[in-house]
């Protein structure tokens, strides 16, 4: 599995962990994998510096990745205004019936109050927000790759990054955006099948992956969406991806700063659990059931609103959710983003756990396969 990414990279194994958490970047960079760090729910570059200043002095010689969220649409996006007038903007947008409904059902599951009353931040979801933290992570020299999700990064990006040195990919569940990724120049894709968690599409990994590897070729595509184990790794590889790109399987590692309550929704839950509702951000996006998804497929209740407005409207819950994890019916409505692959994960492994786990079952499923070839 040792691929040109790979060597690119300077990695020993092309797993890549999303996650929103520093301890996890460290840990699988240290395992031979590449952490990347998920930027969307940091509130301020001052957040940001903390992080990466954290990561760097802690990840010795390894490499690191950082994703970014540039949607390609996106209400109020492109308007000109600063990220904090837009801000302002977007929340000016939100309907009273909304706040409403959504404070009903955080007062009737016994969530407990956030301990002041700021605003919620909404963390880097523009264009405005993301480019001073990009700029940052781009002063970083173990920042190697640059992800952006929710679209085609601009040009102006693109550039920005790879003459710095650096690698660009973006992730896509279709190949029509595929394409675009390919001829707006960047140098991988992450090849996004819909069990995955988070934002997705709607084709599932086993159709999704080979026709994005066939539609951008020669360039690499890194396979997302269902990959919890190493025979789903072997799959992936065998369908001509560069790497895997995995989300859900570092939510419950030790090294994970959620609290145990959020854990334990994800240890007991089953890939039918995994549902996709727009009821988070506005758009497609997978997570647990629960009160607060269903909630919003009643034609008795609102409808979710367009990203990102939705998101700032759960926003406050969020915060609140994951502070209370364990406190009143909080897991009823709380954001448990996760793919279909939950219902694999079943024990608190350690990052390096997961990752040599990987590769042995990759190892064993591979001479399995060999092990079927005619003498
Ligand atoms: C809780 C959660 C949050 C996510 N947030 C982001 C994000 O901010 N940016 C991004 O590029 N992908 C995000 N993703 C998607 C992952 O990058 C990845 O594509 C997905 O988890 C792969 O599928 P898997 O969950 O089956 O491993 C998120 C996934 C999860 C589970």
């Amino acid at each position: 599995m040792y691929t040109e990414l790979c060597k690119k990279l300077d990695i020993d194994v092309p797993i890549f962990a999303f996650t929103h958490c520093r301890d996890v970047v460290v840990e699988v960079s240290k395992a031979g994998g590449i952490g990347v760090f998920g930027a969307a729910f940091v509130n301020s570059l001052e957040e940001l510096k903390e992080e990466l200043d954290w990561i760097d002095a802690h990840i010795g010689d390894h490499i690191y990745g950082f994703d970014i969220v540039i949607p390609n649409n996106a209400v109020g996006q492109g308007s000109g205004m600063s990220a904090a007038e837009q801000e302002n903007k977007l929340w000016e947008m939100i309907p009273q019936e909304h706040t409403d409904f959504t404070n009903k059902m955080i007062d009737e599951h016994g969530v407990p109050q956030w301990h002041d009353d700021s605003r919620p931040p909404m963390g880097a979801w523009t264009m405005e927000q993301v480019m001073p933290m990009l700029e940052d992570a781009l002063k970083r020299p173990k920042c190697k790759v640059i992800v952006n999700a929710l679209g085609t990064p601009p040009d102006h990006v693109t550039k920005m990054v790879q003459d710095s040195g650096r690698l660009i990919g973006a992730l896509t569940g279709t190949k029509k955006h595929a394409k675009a990724h390919k001829e707006a120049g960047l140098d991988f894709i992450v090849a996004n099948g819909s069990e995955g968690g988070g934002h997705c599409g709607e084709i599932g990994s086993i159709v999704c992956w080979p026709e994005l590897v066939d539609a951008v070729a020669p360039m690499p595509v890194i396979a997302a969406g269902g990959i919890g184990n190493g025979r789903q790794m072997l799959a992936a590889m065998g369908m001509g991806a560069a790497g895997v790109w995995t989300g859900s399987l570092w939510l419950t590692v030790e090294e994970a700063h959620a609290q145990m309550a959020q854990k334990e929704s994800y240890l007991k839950a089953e890939s039918t659990d995994a549902v996709t509702t727009k009821s988070w951000t506005g758009k497609n996006c997978r997570l647990l059931r629960n009160d607060w998804s269903e909630a919003w497929k009643d034609p008795a209740n609102p409808d979710p609103l367009p990203f990102p407005l939705q998101l700032l409207l759960t926003s406050d819950l969020r915060r609140r959710s994951a502070m209370y994890a364990s406190a009143g019916d909080t897991q009823k409505i709380a954001d448990n983003g996760c793919g279909q692959v939950i219902g694999q994960i079943n024990e608190i492994e350690s990052c390096r756990g997961v990752v040599s786990r990987l590769i042995g079952e990759y190892v064993d499923a591979l001479e399995a396969l060999n092990g079927l070839m005619p003498e």
